[in-house]
């Protein structure tokens, strides 16, 4: 029943792109005056337009129908009441619980999870308050200058893309690393400028197992003990994880040990304790402004109408590209540099999310989901890839933002770059036709055969879409909510291709096979008998090369 309405909506939407297709957004602006002030929202200060769209009134009409035939407004409920959405690990999805400042209890399993939750926001508040004000220090009793995060996926994109984001708000002479990559290189790098003395190191994994986390603790641990005796492993290691058996096991101090829970999915995590990093760097009034700008974001998601809902908007101008389009990419495109892992950090939301082809029951996805989700700062991209974007192939729709003002910097930059972050997205929009390019080089005095040579490379087809997010200032409210508009945007595409956001299987296969291969190529003398010829191949030939 849902599959088959939702299989109509999309063919209405079909027929409908053929319309649509007709008239370009400029011809729609052109048409309509009122273009900019109908299609935006708001939530506070943060503006979303998405007037650039190829999009009419009869289009968001459309999407709209789609989302109440894929019962968004079911799923939507379901999650925020705590029903176990992730069905193939038997959770509900709860991440909201952890910016929960309704007074309003969150139930998982028929128990209010609240005071769980503040209990250990406080604990964390209270280590970041210490860290921060020298009560906790290291070993040799000096304050801590450096604090490194060993995690991996959830357990350091979160954390290190708002970090680098909220760095303004950094207690100077107070820095944070991050360590994720099991290549040596990442540690090493790290830990050649830092003194291990004033050195903290927190080992975030949800399940405390993860080959490439594990390594890296075990090294920096083994490095400390070097450096600073056995005896300072306890000063100098703290941990979050849901697995306290195994962090104990490690040997870090119960009372540095910090928690969550498996109803918090790794790249939903940032808000738990996982943002421990995040919360002694910027401290704990921040970090609960980061907290709260993502409540607020989870009260419009849950009660704003479908119409007039940001994260509706975003997912289904997502499904009318991916979809009825068959665009394959999305780009973000952050006028921001300290916002540049933000495309990373959304690269595993969105696509260990979305990047699924069974449905939730278990049949096969009959249509594309997760498109490439890619991105780096302006005005650095204009140098390097805007030229695909603006005369490729392919139209790759855009999420671009941008801050009104600078966050500790200089206010003349900061209008240079706005400017060309609106210039970015009417160039896209408007293109060059190749009427316009004549004039201009007839008015620049080429005629003729050369006037005709050249001509063709300068035209622009326009009508690329893009979003634009506009807000006052990138704080840590704005990065809250940022962060849970684009949490919710993905839940909404999974409730449309009706796949379960909450899990990642996806990710085991690898992982079991390298588990295979670890001791093959860590013993030059094992056989490779059994491994499939490329494999095996190259195996041999970098014993070739070592040996
Ligand atoms: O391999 C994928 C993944 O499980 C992510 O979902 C997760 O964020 C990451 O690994 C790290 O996991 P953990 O926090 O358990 O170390």
């Amino acid at each position: 029943m849902v599959e088959r309405d939702v299989t109509a909506a999309l063919a209405a939407l079909e027929a409908h792109r053929v319309e649509v297709g007709h008239h370009t957004i400029a011809d729609l602006f052109a048409e309509d005056p009122t273009r900019f002030e109908r299609l935006q929202l708001r939530l506070g200060d943060l503006l979303f337009d998405y007037s650039k769209h190829r999009i009419t009134d009869a289009t968001l009409a459309h999407l709209i129908a789609l989302a109440r035939a894929a019962r968004l407004e079911e799923r939507r409920h379901a999650l925020f009441a705590g029903e176990k959405v992730n069905l193939t690990e038997g959770r509900p999805a709860l991440h909201m619980a952890l910016r929960n400042f309704s007074g309003r209890p969150v139930m998982v399993d028929g128990r209010d999870v609240m005071g769980d939750v503040i209990a250990e926001r406080e604990k964390v508040n209270a280590f970041a308050a210490g860290v921060r004000d020298g009560r906790i220090c290291g070993a040799g009793g000096a304050p801590f200058t450096d604090i490194v995060n060993i995690g991996i996926g959830g357990s350091d994109l979160g954390p290190a893309m708002a970090a680098r984001a909220l760095s303004p708000f950094a207690k100077p002479g107070l820095r944070t690393h991050f360590v994720a990559n099991v290549d040596g290189a990442d540690l090493a790098d790290t830990l050649a400028p830092l003194n291990l003395a004033t050195t903290l190191f927190i080992i975030s994994s949800k399940t405390f197992s993860t080959q490439e986390t594990m390594t890296n603790a075990a090294s920096a641990r083994a490095r400390v003990a070097a450096a600073l005796g056995e005896e300072a492993i306890g000063d100098h290691f703290c941990a979050v994880s849901t697995k306290l058996d195994l962090v104990a096991k490690f040997g870090i101090q119960p009372d540095r040990v910090f928690g969550f829970w498996d109803w918090v999915g790794g790249r939903y995590s940032l808000w738990s304790s996982i943002g421990l990093a995040l919360a002694i760097s910027i401290g704990p009034e921040n970090f609960e402004d980061f907290l709260r700008g993502g409540h607020e974001a989870d009260d419009h998601f849950e009660q704003a109408p479908l119409e007039e809902n940001i994260p509706v908007m975003m997912g289904l101008l997502g499904i009318w590209y991916r979809n009825v389009w068959g665009f394959g990419a999305h780009a973000v495109i952050p006028y921001d540099q300290r916002l540049a892992r933000f495309p990373s950090y959304l690269q595993q939301l969105d696509m260990e999310s979305n990047g699924k082809s069974v449905r939730r029951h278990g049949g096969p996805v009959t249509m594309a989901t997760a498109p490439v989700i890619w991105g780096e700062p302006g005005t650095n991209g204009q140098h390097a890839f805007f030229q695909m974007l603006h005369q490729g192939t392919d139209i790759i729709p855009i999420d671009f933002l941008v801050a009104a003002e600078p966050t500790a910097a200089d206010e003349h930059h900061h209008r240079l770059l706005f400017a060309n972050c609106l210039a970015q997205a009417e160039a896209l929009m408007r293109g060059r036709s190749r009427h316009e390019v004549d004039m201009i080089l007839a008015r620049q005095g080429l005629h003729g055969e050369a006037l005709s040579a050249l001509a063709p490379h300068k035209v622009f087809a326009g009508n690329r879409p893009s979003s634009m997010f506009l807000y006052r200032r990138l704080d840590p409210h704005m990065l809250g909510r940022l962060v849970a508009l684009y949490e919710h945007k993905v839940f909404v595409q999974s409730a449309i291709w009706d796949i379960n956001a909450f899990d990642q299987w996806g990710v085991e296969l690898g992982k079991e096979l390298a588990g295979r291969l670890a001791p093959i190529v860590a013993d030059d003398a094992a056989s490779t008998e059994g491994l499939d010829g490329s494999t095996a191949g190259l195996i041999a030939y970098r014993r070739g090369l070592v040996g």
